[in-house]
C-alpha cells in the first residue's frame, strides 16, 4: 500500500494532497499539489460524474455516449470541510474526498459504504503514444456481485472475471471469449442488498477486473484518454439501470412490424429465391414480417448498387414482397471498394471522406469487395453524405430497414482483424487515432445510417440494425449478437448475452436464431425459436454454408412447433410493444435477469437461465438435447404455469416438465396479459377485439397496454392509447379498474377478459357500478367475459 508521500509506486503515479478546492455551480474541483484535478459533477442526488486531469488541465469535454435528453437536477448540494477530508452531501448520498490522497468514498446518508476507492485514481505515462494509461481501483465489498458490460459471453455474475472492451469481429466466438462485438463499459455492483453502477465513458480499449487479480479489489483502466466515470446509486438494480439508460438514451419506438418475426440467410438470391421463401411462409401460415438481403444483392459487394443479373427489378420485387406483407431489409457494410468507376468511391475520394493512415494515405483494407477504403463516420460531414446515399434504397426502391455489418470495423487477412492504430479520425472535431475512435466507429456508422433511413422513410419510422456498438448506440439502432454457432452452448450464450445487453441499456437485441455457423438439429432449432420469440429482436439468420435454416427445413414436428411459437409472439405483440414503450419512455429494460427482478433474494445472484420477459412473464429455455423438462429457479411470488394454469409458489428450485413443444413459461399472479389474434404479418388484420388473459390474485397487481398507429409519429402528438389496469382480488370477488390515457382510438370496440385461476363461481357482475346480466357480457363458461373497451370498473363476485 502506498502512502501519500510516495508519488510513484510500481511505475504508477498517484495524486497527492489537495491544495485547492473550488465550486462552480454543480461542479466541484479539487486540485492536488502534483497537478491532479478531480472534477466532481452532481447530475442528480444519486448520479455523479468523476473526471481526473493530470497536468492541471482537462481535455475538451466530448462524448458520443451521452444523450442530449439525459435528466439532470438535484435537491441538495452541500460541501463541508474537516481537517482530513471534504464531504459532499446531496439529498441521497455523501461523498468523502480524502485530502491527502484524493481517494473517495461514497456512502448513503446513514453511513453505509456503497463504493470506495482502494488506490483510487492513478496513472502511468504512455511513452509510445503519449498521454496516460488511466487507472482506477476500488475495494470489493463483502459478498459483492457484478453485472452488466454488454455482450460478454460469460456467466451473468462477473465476480472473479476480467473483461476488456475492444469491438471485435469474432466469428464463431466461444463461451468466455472476449472481447466481442460491443463495448459497453458499464457495470453494476451489488452488496448488502444495495446496488450502484459505474459507467467508464472512455472509448479507448478499457479493461475491468472484478476481483480477479486480487480478491478484494475491483479495478478498471484504459489505454488512453481520461479517467472519466459516472456513478449511479440504486439501491435497486432497476434504478441503476434506469439511470444509466437515461444518461445514454433510449430509441424512439420502432415500427411495430420490427417486433414481428424476421427471416434471414447469407444470402437469399436471386430474386426468385427471395419470393419463393416469402411465399412459403404464407403457404405454410407461418407469420413473418422481415426478409433480409445479405451482401449478394450488390454488384460485386459494392454498397448502394444492385446485381442486375440476380435482381433485375429490385423495386418491383420489393413491392411484390410488400404486397404480401413483407418488409425488405438490406445489408450495407462500411468498406467501399476501391474502384474508380464506382460513384460512391469517387464521391468519397473527391470529398476526402475516407479514413487516412497516420502519414496521410487512405486506410486500405480487404473486406468482401476486395481492397476497400473506409469512410470516417466520426466526421459529421461524412455522416451527412452517408445518410444521403440511402435515398435510392429507401425512397425509390422501398427498402424498409438497413443492416449495418462489419463495422467494428472488420478487416480481413490481418491479425488484428481491424484498422492499424495509427489511422486518423475526425472524432467530431477532436482529431485522434484509431486507438480512441475504434470502439465508436460502428456506432457512428449506424447513427449516419439511422439519419438517412429516417429521412427517407418519413413519415414512417426507420429500422436499423448494427453489429458493432458502443454505449449509447441504442438511441439509433437495434443490434444482434454476431456470428454465433449452432450448438447447445451457444443457446446458453445467447440467453446470457441478451439479458446482459438489456441491463446494459440496449434492449432491442436478439441472436441469430439457430446459430450462424454450422447447422442446428431440428431439436436445437425448435428450442432456440422457443427462446428467440422471447427476445426483443427475433430473427433467424445463418451463414447458409450448411444447408437451409427456415422453419420448414427440419421435420413436420419442428415446423409445427416453430409455427406455434411464432404465432405466440404475434399474439403477444401488444405486450411486447408495451415493453418497448416502457423501455423508450421509462428506461426499463425489456428483459430482466432474476437478480434485477428480486435482488433481495440471494438465490438470484448467480442465476443465468431464467429471465423475466417484460414485467410479468417468467421464461426459462431448455438448453440441452433430449430433455423432458428441467430444473429451474422460480423467483419469489406466486406464478401460474402458462401451459397448465397450475399455481406455483416461488422462492425455490422446481422440476418443470417441458417436452419438445414446450418451454417453461410462467405468469405472475394478478397479471393481465394483452393479446392480439394471430396475424401473418403486422397490420394484416384490423384487431377486432383485444384479449386480456387475467390471472387471479388475492391482492393487487398493475398491468398496462400501450398502443398507437403502429408506425409513424402521431403518437408523439398524443395519438396513443395507454390502458392502465389495477386488479384487486379478494376471496369472493375481483375488481378491475381501467384508466385510459391518450387520444388514439383503437380499431376494436370490445375487450375480452379470459380468467385464469378464479377461485369462485361468478354470480354477479357490475360494470361501472351497474349490475349487468351474465348473458349480456357473454359469459363463456366461468372463464371469459366481453366488455365494451371503455369500461372503467369491473366488479365480479361469486361464491
Ligand atoms: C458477417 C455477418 C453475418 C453476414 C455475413 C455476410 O459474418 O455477421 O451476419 O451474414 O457477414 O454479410
Amino acid at each position: 500500500m502506498i502512502t501519500n508521500t510516495e508519488l510513484e509506486y510500481k511505475g504508477n503515479l498517484y495524486p497527492n494532497d489537495i491544495i485547492d478546492f473550488r465550486r462552480d455551480a454543480e461542479k466541484l474541483y479539487f486540485t492536488t499539489s502534483n497537478g491532479v484535478v478531480l472534477e466532481v459533477s452532481i447530475l442528480r442526488d444519486s448520479a455523479f460524474r468523476f473526471r481526473y486531469a493530470t497536468e492541471n488541465i482537462f481535455e475538451p469535454d466530448f462524448s458520443y455516449a451521452i444523450s442530449e435528453s439525459a435528466s439532470i437536477g438535484y435537491n441538495k448540494l452541500e460541501v463541508e470541510e474537516t481537517v482530513t477530508e471534504y464531504l459532499i452531501i446531496t439529498a441521497k448520498l455523501k461523498i468523502l474526498v480524502d485530502k491527502r490522497t484524493l481517494r473517495i468514498q461514497i456512502s448513503d446518508l446513514k453511513g453505509a459504504i456503497i463504493n470506495e476507492d482502494e488506490l483510487g485514481f492513478h496513472w502511468e505515462e504512455n511513452y509510445q503514444f503519449g498521454g496516460n494509461t488511466v487507472k482506477m481501483s476500488k475495494i470489493t465489498q463483502n459478498a459483492e456481485s457484478f453485472y452488466g458490460m454488454g455482450d460478454k459471453a460469460t456467466h451473468s455474475n462477473l465476480k472473479g472475471k476480467r473483461v476488456n472492451n475492444w469491438v471485435t469481429d469474432q466469428y464463431a466466438f466461444g463461451k468466455d471469449q472476449d472481447p466481442l462485438y460491443k463495448a459497453i463499459p458499464f457495470y453494476i455492483g451489488l452488496h448488502n442488498n444495495s446496488a450502484y453502477g459505474i459507467f467508464f465513458d472512455n472509448t479507448f480499449r478499457t479493461q475491468f477486473d472484478f476481483a480477479h487479480e486480487r480478491r478484494n479489489v475491483t479495478s478498471f483502466w484504459a489505454d488512453g484518454g481520461e479517467m472519466n466515470y459516472y456513478f449511479f446509486y440504486g439501491p435497486k438494480i432497476a434504478e441503476v439501470v434506469n439511470s444509466y439508460t437515461d444518461l445514454t438514451g433510449t430509441p424512439e419506438l420502432p415500427p411495430m412490424w420490427t417486433l414481428g418475426f424476421h427471416q434471414s440467410k447469407w444470402s437469399y438470391y436471386p430474386e426468385n429465391r427471395v419470393l419463393e421463401i416469402a411465399k412459403k411462409f404464407r403457404d405454410l401460415r407461418i407469420p413473418c414480417d422481415g426478409i433480409y438481403l445479405d451482401i449478394d444483392y450488390m454488384e460485386g459487394f459494392r454498397c448502394f448498387t444492385w446485381n442486375k443479373e440476380y435482381f433485375p427489378d429490385p423495386k418491383k420485387m420489393v413491392q411484390d414482397l410488400r404486397n404480401d406483407g413483407f418488409k425488405t431489409i438490406a445489408i450495407i457494410d462500411p468498406g467501399i471498394k476501391i474502384d474508380k468507376d464506382y460513384w460512391v468511391y469517387q464521391e468519397a475520394k473527391d470529398n476526402d471522406y475516407f479514413c487516412k493512415r497516420g502519414d496521410g494515405p487512405a486506410m486500405r483494407g480487404k473486406v468482401w469487395p476486395g481492397e476497400c477504403n473506409f469512410p470516417d463516420f466520426t466526421n459529421p460531414e461524412v455522416r451527412e453524405w452517408w445518410a444521403g446515399l440511402y435515398k435510392e434504397l429507401i425512397a425509390e426502391i422501398g427498402i424498409k430497414g438497413v443492416w449495418n455489418d462489419m463495422n467494428e470495423p472488420a478487416v480481413m487477412e490481418v491479425p488484428t482483424k481491424t484498422f492499424p492504430l495509427d489511422v486518423r479520425h475526425d472524432y467530431d472535431g477532436h482529431p485522434c487515432s484509431h486507438r480512441k475512435a475504434h470502439n465508436v466507429y460502428g456506432t457512428q456508422m449506424a447513427r449516419a445510417t439511422y439519419e438517412g433511413v429516417k429521412k427517407f422513410s418519413f413519415p414512417k419510422r426507420p429500422f436499423v440494425i448494427t453489429r458493432a456498438a458502443y454505449s449509447g448506440a441504442q438511441r439509433f439502432t437495434s443490434t444482434w449478437t454476431g456470428d454465433n454457432v449452432a450448438t447447445w452452448e451457444h443457446l446458453w450464450i445467447a440467453n446470457v448475452q441478451i439479458q446482459r445487453m438489456c441491463i446494459s441499456g440496449m434492449s432491442f437485441v436478439g441472436s441469430d436464431i439457430g446459430g450462424f455457423a454450422e447447422q442446428p438439429s431440428g431439436e436445437l432449432f425448435a428450442r432456440w425459436i422457443q427462446l428467440g420469440v422471447f427476445h426483443p429482436f427475433c430473427r433467424v439468420h445463418s451463414s447458409g454454408d450448411h444447408g437451409d435454416q427456415e422453419p420448414w427445413s427440419f421435420d413436420d414436428e419442428v415446423t409445427d412447433i416453430v409455427r406455434s411459437y411464432i404465432e405466440l409472439r404475434y399474439q403477444l405483440l401488444p405486450y411486447l410493444y408495451t415493453m418497448f414503450y416502457r423501455y423508450t419512455k421509462e428506461n426499463v429494460p425489456m428483459i430482466k435477469p432474476l437478480v434485477h427482478f428480486d435482488q433481495e433474494d440471494h438465490q438470484t445472484h448467480f442465476r443465468t437461465d431464467e429471465f423475466i420477459f417484460g414485467e410479468q412473464i417468467l421464461v426459462c429455455p431448455v438448453q440441452e438435447p433430449n430433455a423432458q423438462g428441467r430444473r429451474m429457479y422460480i423467483p419469489r411470488g406466486t406464478w401460474y404455469n402458462y401451459w397448465t394454469d397450475e399455481v406455483l409458489l416461488g422462492g425455490m428450485e422446481k422440476w418443470v416438465v417441458a417436452r419438445l413443444d414446450k418451454i417453461p413459461l410462467f405468469i405472475k399472479e394478478g397479471a393481465m396479459i394483452p393479446k392480439y389474434p394471430v396475424q401473418q404479418y403486422v397490420g394484416e388484420i384490423e384487431v377486432e377485439e383485444l384479449i386480456m388473459e387475467v390471472y387471479y390474485k388475492n391482492g393487487v397487481e398493475r398491468s398496462s397496454v400501450y398502443e398507437d398507429g403502429q408506425d409513424g409519429y402521431d403518437y408523439k402528438k398524443g395519438r396513443y392509447s395507454l390502458r392502465n389496469y389495477k386488479l384487486t382480488g379478494r376471496e369472493n370477488e375481483l375488481i378491475i379498474q381501467q384508466y385510459k390515457g391518450g387520444s388514439y382510438i383503437s380499431s376494436y370496440e370490445t375487450i375480452k377478459l379470459n380468467f385464469h385461476g378464479l377461485p369462485f363461481t361468478i354470480s354477479t357482475i357490475e360494470v361501472d357500478h351497474v349490475q349487468v346480466s351474465l348473458k349480456e357480457v357473454q359469459l363463456k363458461g366461468n372463464s371469459s367475459i366481453v366488455l365494451d373497451k371503455g369500461f372503467s370498473n369491473l366488479h365480479i363476485s361469486g361464491f
